[in-house]
């Protein structure tokens, strides 16, 4: 077998056997397949598609490619939740915590920023200290001691994933359903947890575009999951503007902690009230309306915070940030947005927000960038808000004033005026159970 016959069969439209997708995957994770070739054939795959059969192939390809989580050293029921991806998407920060306070287990493996989307791993780096990397013993003995543990993938795990994601991101071949499908399933399924709960980004910051492809791309998830004797649930959520108004690791998460302590953004909040809702439900503590309660509460009466700050503490992170945000450092450039006109923002291409976040410094242009973890931007107005001419619609920060230009020129051409507001869509589009 050649790599190069299977990138050619793909690119011309063809059906990959099991044998095809196994041997890709084993060159990928082997190293023996460059990355040329790799980026080849995602190519082909983004253009081409695949069937759900190949689908499911290479998604247990992905998790046969490297160490699995011995789970059974872990007490208690295991939920996780995972999102394809969006702007402004904090919510592992609050949900995971509210979940754990409960006493269901969260083993969390988080990736890091994907495309014009953050990931969970650059936003805990921000935190002085954190450490995303534990071995699989500490991360166990944390899951067993306290319920929560959040960690990036280790070089073990899920390693083809670990490759294909790196070059996805910079070769622009992330949204396509079957690499998504194949590498969030791919990972869930090697970390073995009992029930998962997928939050589908839908809209102009998301990888799918519209509510039929994000429903699709869950249906196909869920379906991926039940085959492997897991319980699921699909949430298919709004990212047609960012969630919250802070974009940008550590400002995202200060946010976070906001909305631990009952004062975050209300899109922000109810988007994460519903998430541990079915984390909770589907760990056995109720219907999603009783769960839904028990999260709220879990806010109000302080312990998902309690959880959030013992967390950073057994992972080496400053609990003195989290205590008092205010001592996160800060960019040492920001820059106002004015608005040219007066009108109501009546929409914004979340994705453009989402680059401009990115060229502040906030995200990688290429797999070695490092990140500048205080850059990113704070909303002023988001939409359905009126702005007046000279009005502020975004700060910008960074440690690099000479992009403040580029943002602020792709954020003001991504954010629509009119003369009337315009009509409220839903946070929760569906559910796919
Ligand atoms: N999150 C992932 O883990 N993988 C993707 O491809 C997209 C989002």
């Amino acid at each position: 077998m050649r790599a190069y016959d299977i990138i050619k069969k793909k690119r011309d439209g063809g059906e990959l056997s099991a044998e095809e997708i196994k041997y890709f995957i084993g060159g990928v994770t082997d190293g023996s397949i460059p990355d040329y070739q790799i980026s080849a054939l995602c190519m082909a795959i983004y253009f081409r598609g695949m069937t759900v059969r190949e689908t499911c192939d290479l998604t247990y390809a992905v998790r046969d490619s490297g160490e699995k989580l011995d789970s059974s050293a872990i007490r208690g029921i295991r939920v996780d939740k995972h999102s394809t991806g969006g702007v402004g998407d904090k919510t592992s920060l609050v949900v995971a915590p509210i979940v754990a306070s409960y006493g269901v287990k969260v083993a969390k493996m988080s990736g890091r920023g994907l495309g014009h989307t953050g990931g969970t791993v650059d936003k805990l780096e921000s935190i002085e200290g954190f450490r995303t990397t534990l071995t699989d013993a500490e991360f166990v003995s944390q899951v067993n001691d306290i319920g929560l543990a959040i960690v990036g993938q280790s070089k073990q795990f899920a390693p083809a994933d670990k490759k294909l994601y790196a070059l996805r991101d910079v070769t622009a071949t992330v949204d396509s359903m079957p690499l998504i499908a194949s590498s969030i399933m791919g990972k869930k399924l090697a970390a073995d947890d009992d029930c998962i709960v997928l939050d589908v980004k839908t809209g102009s910051g998301s990888f799918m575009k519209t509510v039929k492809e994000s429903k699709a791309l869950a249906r196909l998830m869920v379906d991926i999951g039940r085959g492997a004797g897991k319980k699921m649930v699909a949430l298919i959520t709004n990212m047609d503007r960012p969630l919250g108004y802070a974009i940008g690791n550590s400002l995202e998460v200060i946010e976070a902690v906001e909305t631990l302590r009952g004062r975050g953004p209300s899109d922000l909040t109810e988007v994460c009230l519903t998430l541990a809702a079915y984390m909770l439900s589907l760990a056995g503590m109720g219907t999603p309306d009783e769960a839904k309660r028990l999260a709220r509460r879990a806010i109000e009466d302080g312990s998902a915070l309690r959880k959030f700050m013992e967390t950073v503490a057994a992972q080496g992170g400053d609990v003195r940030l989290i205590e008092d945000p205010s001592r996160f450092p800060k960019a040492r450039y920001s820059h106002a947005v004015l608005s040219k006109a007066e009108g109501y923002i009546t929409k914004v291409d979340t994705e453009a927000y989402g680059l401009a976040s990115l060229a502040l410094g906030a995200g990688r242009n290429t797999a070695e960038d490092r990140i500048d973890f205080s850059a990113g931007i704070i909303l002023r107005k988001k939409t359905g808000d009126f702005v007046r001419a000279g009005g502020e619609i975004a700060t910008l920060y960074s440690e690099n004033a000479a992009a403040f230009a580029s943002a602020e020129r792709i954020l003001l051409a991504a954010t629509s005026l009119g003369d009337r507001p315009p009509e409220q869509e839903p946070l929760v589009y569906g559910i796919v159970e």
